[in-house]
Parts: structure tokens; C-alpha cells; sequence
């Protein structure tokens, strides 16, 4: 049974009715597709609390480390490089295993207790190896999915894309067999063949992909000629990527998907479901307005449901994916052609 969250409607057409904010997404039922995504924003009971309070269809909690369950993490998240672990910011301190794992155990375990919406826990892993096994205590401790955020730089020159593209399946393989609840996968969009690596995760059971991982980018000050951290939040015009992507697979996809960077409004958030996605997933916007502006998307979104009469998020979800437009080379390279060179 979906959670529903009707909200009345006056219609132009005169007349009310309800519209329909809830949505499926890995399977989980949640009454609307905001979900806050994970950050220090959801490290603590405190905001998760106001994540529900303020309206959130579900919260993913702030990642967990990998390096953090496997060993005396605190050496390794120092030697972490910043300019590419944005996440690892919030983790400052030198503490053992035990400390972030039993830390994360009960967020999970108190997020349960107090919220009545999906709780998604979070992992950042770079290998199939012996973290899995603590994954299991997550769904001990009730989460209700798990969000897998992964990613190996390809820096390595001995290491081919075949062989990285293969520790992400092993990743899906593994977790899907020690875990029943549902798994999504936070990947970003630097593979050569994107759209048959998804289908691939997708064959390996994976429940939703996540689109995409937005990635710390460094900066040189010219000044200093020192390296610089850019920007950790991100602009709204970023979302297009993760549209473009979104529109491209959603209608042959056999998982979820969800969008996560530059969603900063009820726009954003429309613009990703008409293309497909089952969710958008919330950050800067929150760390820049506050969690409380869940609550001006959700209004927003039911105005302009108004507007388009539509009485359910489903009624209009993956309506402008590329399978079910009349121009489908829209989201292609066609119409960058004709941008460019003005060939119809
Ligand atoms: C300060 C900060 C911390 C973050 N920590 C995590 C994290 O622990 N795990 C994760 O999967 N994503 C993390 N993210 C990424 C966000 O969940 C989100 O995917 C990204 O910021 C893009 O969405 P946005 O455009 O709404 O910010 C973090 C982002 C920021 C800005």
C-alpha cells in the first residue's frame, strides 16, 4: 500500500480533487519524491527529524566509509584526498572502527525509532571486500534500503575500464547477496559505455541507480598557487546531466533511478520525474536555504500539479523520457548539431 499525502485540489476545469504525491522508488513506498540525500544534513537525529517534520518522502543517512569499517580508519581518512572525498570533510577526527561503526549502528538504530519514513543508510566503498559483512547490521538495525556510493578514480594506468567496471558489478553482486533489503547505487557518469554499465548493475539486481555523484572539483588560486577547494555546493544548471541521462534510459531500465545534483526547486524536481526518475534527492539547496524548504518544493509541486491537472506524481512520471516523446533526438546529438550548424 502506498503511504499517500493528498492534498486538495481545486482544479481549472472547477471542482476539487486530490492530488497524489506519493511514489515507489526500490520499492519502497514514500509519500512524495523528496528525499534528502545524504550529507551532514542527515548525520544527526536532530535534522533528520526536521527532514520529516518539514515533509521529506525519506532521508538517506551520511555515508559511512568503507576505510572507516575496515581498520583504524582514522590514518586512512587523513591520507584521503580531500579534492576528491568532499564527503570525507565531515570526518575530522582520528577514531577506531569500533567508534564509527557502533557511532553509525545507532543513527540507523535512533533514525528508526523516531521517523516514520524510509530511512535509506549509506555506504562509500571502493571494493567488494570484507565491508560488506557489516552491511548486514544495517538491516539488522531496520534500515530499510541501503545507498551505495561508489567511486574508483581511474588513475591507475595498469587498470583498463573493463577491470574498474568490474569491481562495481562485484560491489552489486556481493551486496545483493548478503542483504534483502532493497540496494541503490550512487555512481557518477565517467564511464565510456554508461548506458550498458547501468544495465549491467540493473542485471545484477540492483534496485536504483542514483544520477549522478556530484564530485568534489579542486581549484589553483593563482595567487597563492596553492590548490584550492572549489565550490562544495552545487549550481542549479548542473542538473541537466543527470536530466539528459535520466531521459535517455529511464523508459528501458529495468531499476529505479533517482536524481541527485542541481535539483534547487519544485522546477528541478518536476523536470526530473517528467524525465523518468522515481525521486530527486535534495542537498546544497538545503545546506544554502535550510531543510525547512522541503516544505515551499512540496507546495510548489502540488500548485503546479494543480496547475496541469495531474492528481498523482505517477499521472506525469517518465512522460518526457525519450521513448515516449515525438522528438526523441531531442536528448541526443542531433540537436546539438543543429545548434551548432543549423542543419534540420
Ligand atoms: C558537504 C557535503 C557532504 C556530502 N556527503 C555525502 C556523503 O556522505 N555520501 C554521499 O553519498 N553523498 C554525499 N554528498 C553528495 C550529496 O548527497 C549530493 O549527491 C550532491 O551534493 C549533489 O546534490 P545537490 O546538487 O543537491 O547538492 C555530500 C555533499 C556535500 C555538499
Amino acid at each position: 500500500m502506498l503511504d499517500k499525502a493528498p492534498v486538495l485540489i481545486y482544479g481549472m476545469s472547477g471542482g476539487f480533487f486530490m492530488s497524489d504525491l506519493s511514489t515507489r522508488y526500490m520499492g519502497l513506498s514514500l509519500k512524495n519524491p523528496v528525499i534528502a540525500a545524504s550529507s551532514q544534513l542527515t548525520s544527526n537525529i536532530e535534522n533528520l527529524a526536521a527532514c520529516e517534520e518539514a515533509g521529506a518522502g525519506a532521508v538517506v543517512l551520511k555515508s559511512l566509509f568503507e576505510e572507516q569499517i575496515l581498520s583504524d580508519s582514522g590514518k586512512i581518512m587523513a591520507n584521503l584526498d580531500p579534492l576528491v572525498h568532499a564527503e570525507a570533510y565531515d570526518y575530522s577526527t582520528v577514531m577506531s572502527q569500533e567508534y564509527y561503526l557502533d557511532r553509525y549502528l545507532k543513527l540507523v538504530q535512533d533514525a528508526k525509532k523516531t521517523l516514520s519514513i524510509p530511512v535509506i543508510a549509506s555506504l562509500n566503498c571502493v571494493t567488494a571486500g570484507k565491508w560488506i559483512d557489516y552491511a548486514v547490521d544495517f538491516e539488522k538495525m531496520g534500515a530499510d534500503a541501503l545507498e551505495l556510493n561508489v567511486f574508483i578514480i581511474p588513475v591507475d594506468f595498469k587498470k583498463d575500464s573493463l577491470s574498474i567496471e568490474q569491481i562495481y558489478l562485484d560491489i552489486a553482486k556481493k551486496i545483493k547477496s548478503k542483504v534483502k533489503i532493497p540496494v541503490a547505487m550512487k555512481i557518477g557518469p565517467h564511464f565510456s559505455a554508461l548506458a550498458h554499465m547501468m544495465k549491467n548493475l540493473a542485471g545484477e539486481g540492483i534496485n536504483a541507480l542514483v544520477l549522478f555523484n556530484r564530485f568534489y572539483k579542486p581549484d589553483i588560486d593563482i595567487e597563492s598557487l596553492a590548490v584550492k577547494a572549489a565550490k562544495i555546493t552545487s549550481q542549479p544548471d548542473e542538473i541537466s546531466l543527470p536530466l539528459q541521462w535520466i531521459s535517455l534510459i529511464s523508459g528501458e531500465l529495468s531499476c529505479d533511478l533517482s536524481a541527485t545534483t542541481g535539483i534547487h526547486g519544485a522546477d528541478g524536481l518536476i523536470k526530473v520525474l517528467l524525465a523518468g526518475a522515481k525521486a530527486g534527492q535534495l542537498c546544497s539547496i538545503l545546506l544554502m536555504k535550510g531543510i525547512g524548504y522541503i516544505k515551499t518544493i512540496l507546495s510548489e509541486l502540488s500548485d503546479w500539479m494543480e496547475r496541469h491537472e495531474y492528481a498523482a506524481v505517477s499521472d506525469f512520471t517518465g512522460i518526457l523520457c525519450q521513448e515516449n516523446i515525438i522528438n526523441p533526438e531531442a536528448y541526443e546529438r542531433t540537436q546539438y548539431i543543429k545548434a551548432l550548424v543549423g542543419i534540420s
